[in-house]
């Protein structure tokens, strides 16, 4: 693949392609519904179809996980692409060819993308080469085997040497001046600036290839073969490797299972090898960086579940608090994480080969869930007992809570808070508000609103400079534009939620109108059946607009699912302003069944029927005049009010 894909070309193959051929197969219990199809959202776990597709407007949404765009964001996100590949694919079942960008500078950059993946390629292979041939080898294989590395495990993580001497590399590969500078950019060799000459990076080392998803060779990780310093070596960043982005192993997980079911986050090189030696094939390990919401994010899309894995020490649980501020915001339903903390002086290469397979097993199967670790990281340090404790607890909780997605998982932790406090939800945001009120502006916690890119912090425990962040790395270009997914609610950019409850009701906090909307959402079939009465119209809240709209538009289409509604609403401007709204009612309203749900509907129109009642009967008795009509009218509503009260009473 070549050259910038143009704009027009990718409008022809929308135009040309049909989303629902594309959905076909990968949507579960895809079906046509009236003008829209519906089916099972593969974006999140669910059991009753929120997904919705429209054919005439070649859009998908998802109403549960907010997940929504064109054909070419859907297979981006469904099968893992980046936007050029998409593209590809797209135009592979159109039977179309992708055209290039054929500038220059565009091919320039392209055909040095493609020299870079080969010198990198010829430089694994250079160094596994040295493993088996050179006639220093044997001081490296003592090493991996003083370590008890097999030979199956080194092969299949493409382990390799690095001999001692500053250019094996360079010699080897190093043909003439445009190869040496590609060598440069790849990270290979360093250049020393004041005698202009330039030597291999790695010496003396063994050698980890780092592959990207695709199995391409972008980077590596060279360890010493005893105790010098520094221990690890990395690539810098280079065009072909962002540190932040790749996880060392995910490439060698895959291919050894199609199915994987959860990962492992792990913090070596050789953690990653060692399980995979002892049967543990699902292990990854960031690269010398803490772990990224682009790493969950990432992993989250090939499996719902992943293990963070942590020393048992000190730098351990720090490292443990910073990914679960990371992991808190990605989360939602269907997904799952959890921690292990290992026996301190032991990480999981040493654990697995001391203890063995099972046990090492059974570790993981009992790793803590998020919320346990959550709540006991941070209840450890408060005295629940005083009141001053439960306020510092919850000033402290309330905010990580709320940079998450509305979740049925968030709801237990709000629900776990109070029961921990034994404070209602509504006495702890006063009592949030009263801390920050007599507090300074507290700085809000950084890791909920910074982009959680690097954690600085974190590379502090390896000493010195052989961690080095490349400064360059605005200036480091990717092989494509890569364009968002349109429409999708992206990760990368989570700003962080208000900090304050109100901004999502809560199953007491939301008004008759809120939750009549909530269960008009949540089962369509009563919409239809009901009608609203007139009088409600003197109630004016923009509730009883949205309920208004919601129940015209089920009655004119009484099939219309969720997903259909709102790509239907957002065809509207008046209407579109309206789904985050219903999106926030929805969820915070838990029903359990359709029974319960027309119990809930009863309750809710009778409140809303006084509440109506009530304000009319105070203007009719504000006014100064009151003719005949208007008094009958008057002790008529006042019979009715009697009447309704006395039936809430029943
Ligand atoms: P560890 O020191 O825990 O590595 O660093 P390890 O994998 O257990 O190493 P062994 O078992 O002694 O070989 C964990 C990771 O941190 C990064 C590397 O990615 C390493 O795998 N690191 C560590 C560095 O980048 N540089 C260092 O000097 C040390
Ligand atoms: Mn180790």
């Amino acid at each position: 693949m070549a050259g910038r894909i143009p704009q027009h070309f990718i409008d022809d193959l929308l135009a040309r392609i049909n989303i629902i051929d594309v959905l076909d197969g990968r949507v579960q219990k895809l079906k046509r519904t009236g003008k829209n199809y519906s089916g099972l959202c593969p974006f999140h776990k669910e059991k009753t179809p929120s997904f919705t597709a429209n054919q005439e407007k070649q859009f998908y949404y998802c109403f549960g996980c907010g997940a929504g765009g064109n054909a070419l964001g859907f297979l981006m996100d469904y099968e893992n692409l980046n936007f050029p590949e998409a593209v590809e694919e797209l135009a592979k079942t159109a039977g179309m060819d992708v055209p290039r960008d054929d500038s220059p500078e565009q091919r320039e950059k392209d055909q040095q993308l493609k020299q870079l993946y080969d010198l990198l390629e010829a430089a694994a292979q250079f160094y596994e080469e040295q493993l088996r041939h050179n006639h220093n080898r044997s001081e490296a294989i003592d090493y991996l085997k003083s370590r008890g590395l097999s030979g199956q495990a080194a092969k299949a993580f493409s382990i390799g040497y690095a001999p001692s001497g500053w250019d094996n590399l360079l010699t080897k590969l190093g043909s003439d001046e445009s190869q040496i500078k590609l060598l440069e950019t790849a990270g290979l060799l360093i250049h020393n600036e004041e005698r202009d000459s330039r030597y291999d990076r790695f010496r003396n080392r063994i050698m980890f290839p780092i592959r990207d998803q695709r199995g391409r060779t972008i980077a590596f990780g060279g360890r010493v073969l005893g105790d010098d310093k520094p221990k690890y070596l990395n690539s810098p960043e280079t065009p072909t490797f962002h540190k932040s982005r790749e996880l060392y192993g995910l490439y060698e997980a895959r291919k050894h299972s199609s199915k994987l079911e959860k990962l492992i986050i792990v913090e070596g090189y050789m953690d990653v090898v060692g399980l995979a030696q002892y049967g543990i094939h699902y292990a990854v390990a960031t690269l010398g960086t803490a772990t990224t919401a682009q790493h969950l994010e990432r992993l989250f899309k090939i499996v719902p579940e992943i293990i963070f894995c942590f020393d048992g020490d000190n730098a351990g649980r720090e490292a443990a608090m910073r990914a679960l501020k990371t992991a808190l915001p990605v989360i939602e339903d269907g997904k799952e994480a959890r921690f292990l903390f290992l026996p301190e002086g032991e990480d999981p290469d040493s654990l697995v080969r001391q203890e063995g397979t099972e046990s090492f097993s059974d570790r993981l199967n009992n790793a803590q869930p998020l919320s346990e670790f959550f709540f006991k990281s941070y209840a450890e340090n408060s005295d629940l007992e005083s009141m001053d404790g439960r306020a510092r607890f919850s000033t402290e909780v309330l905010p990580a809570i709320n940079s998450m997605r509305p979740s049925l998982l968030q709801q237990m932790m709000l629900d776990r808070i109070c029961e921990l406090t034994h404070l209602s939800l509504e006495q702890i945001q006063t009592t949030v508000n009263f801390h920050q009120s007599v507090q300074p502006p507290a700085a809000p916690e950084p890791a909920f609103n910074e982009n959680t890119q690097h954690s600085p912090g974190y590379d502090n425990h390896y000493q010195d400079d052989y961690y080095p962040f490349s400064q360059d790395e605005t200036d480091s270009y990717t092989l494509y534009d890569e364009t968002p997914a349109p429409h999708k609610p992206s990760i990368n950019s989570f700003t962080p939620r208000a900090t304050n409850l109100n901004r999502k009701p809560h199953n007491t906090e939301l008004s008759f109108a809120q939750k009549l909307i909530a269960l008009l959402l949540h089962y369509p079939k009563l919409a239809a059946e009901y009608t609203l009465p007139d009088e409600l119209q003197i109630i004016e809240e923009q509730d009883i607009k949205i309920l208004t709209q919601l129940v015209h538009y089920y009655n004119k289409h009484p099939d219309s699912s969720l997903g259909q509604l709102v790509v239907d609403w957002r065809e509207d401007e008046a209407l579109a302003n309206t789904i985050v709204q219903l999106y926030e009612i929805s969820t915070s309203l838990e029903i359990r069944s359709e029974a319960d749900a027309r119990i809930y509907l009863k309750d809710a129109q009778h409140g809303l029927e006084l509440k109506a009642l009530e304000i009319e009967i105070s203007q009719l008795q504000k006014k100064a005049q009151l003719n005949s009509d208007d008094k009958i009218k008057l002790v008529q509503k006042i019979q009715k009010l009697n009447q309704l009260k006395s039936i809430n009473r029943q």
